[in-house]
């Protein structure tokens, strides 16, 4: 008999068909966004679930899905699950690491640039109709060649922003958990491993890439922000919630740092409404991994994982592999 799986959220149809050749599935095209109980409802009778951050899975829901066998995250961050929970009802969560991580690297130098060069807000400028003449000093931004680049957050995703540093000439300084050995610092363009502080005062442009948990909650608040430079640009591809979003705005407006580049916000989709006032903060929906094969890849690796753990054995991406044992 084949098992039976929800798929929480619209996905790629070439996806669900390969998934309809292994389960009896029920997807959700329509693109609903699922109360807690309604998700509850629908994973009733079924040993799998494919989906987003928008899935919170946590002890009330296992509770209540006692068939429930695997959850497989379409994305690297899994601050949606709750591992020990998942762990305590032994159900695997899988995510999907990897097949993003150079996309996602592209877009944070994407999301560099236009805060540190003032793409949209000139943009914004001249299709409201501004521009009549050149100025010497029209939309003055800040340099990237030859500047230093601080990474808070040195996995696979922070290494592939670090490599694409040598072309600008750039220094490379990090702050993460543990240190990277000499080999990866050296590939990573000679990156220096430094402290928190160190980094937030030193560097010119801070990009952040440090998975989300109650431990890197707020890295950056007021404190951290008053240790950059004035001119600093911070740009976040990580989560929100890394951020104190409140204290950013108040740096942003009393100039406390230049300039932020934003890819995900607390409490997102919504945002704190203030950062529509600020023209020196570029803001996007959460889209770094978002080139279509980056995110079919993504796609594909969540259903593989599913594929694995209900129909062969072992998924490649466990996060609680003790369930297995
Ligand atoms: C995207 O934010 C991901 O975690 O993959």
């Amino acid at each position: 008999m084949q098992a039976k799986i929800l798929i929480a959220r619209a996905i790629f149809s070439e996806v669900i068909k390969r998934l309809s050749d292994h389960f009896e599935l029920e997807s959700n095209q329509e693109d609903v966004i699922f109360t807690p109980e309604e998700l509850r409802q629908r994973l009733q009778g079924k040993q799998g679930m494919l989906c987003t951050a928008s899935a919170k899975v946590n002890g009330d829901l296992l509770a209540h899905t006692p068939e429930l066998k695997v959850v497989s995250n379409m994305a690297v961050g899994y601050d949606n699950f709750d591992l020990r929970a998942c762990t305590d009802h032994k159900v695997l969560a899988c995510n999907s690491p990897d097949v993003l991580n150079e996309t996602t690297a592209d877009f944070a130098w994407a999301l560099l640039m236009a805060t540190a060069r003032r793409v949209t807000e000139s943009e914004h400028w001249l299709r409201a109709g501004h521009w009549d003449r050149w100025r010497y000093d029209g939309f003055l931004g800040a340099d990237l060649h030859g500047s230093t680049l601080g990474i808070i957050g040195m996995g696979r995703i922070g290494q592939a922003i670090a490599r694409r540093s040598s072309g600008f000439g750039m220094q490379v300084l990090y702050h993460n958990r543990s240190r990277l050995l000499p080999e990866q610092e050296a590939a990573a363009n000679h990156a220096r491993y430094v402290s928190k502080a160190e980094l937030l005062g030193a560097a010119d442009h801070i990009i952040l890439v440090l998975p989300y948990s109650p431990n890197t909650h707020h890295t950056i608040g007021a404190a951290e922000l008053a240790l950059m430079k004035p001119s600093a640009v911070l740009i976040n591809v990580a989560r929100g919630g890394i951020v104190d979003d409140i204290a950013l705005i108040a740096a942003l407006k009393s100039g406390k740092i230049a300039a932020a580049g934003l890819d995900v916000f607390e409490n997102e989709p919504k945002f704190h409404p203030e950062f529509l006032t600020l023209p020196n903060v570029v803001l996007t929906p959460h889209i770094a991994s978002a080139s279509r094969n980056t995110r079919l890849a993504m796609a594909n690796c969540a259903a593989d994982n599913l594929i694995a753990a209900l129909c062969k054995g072992r998924p490649q991406n466990v996060l609680n592999p003790e369930v297995l044992t």
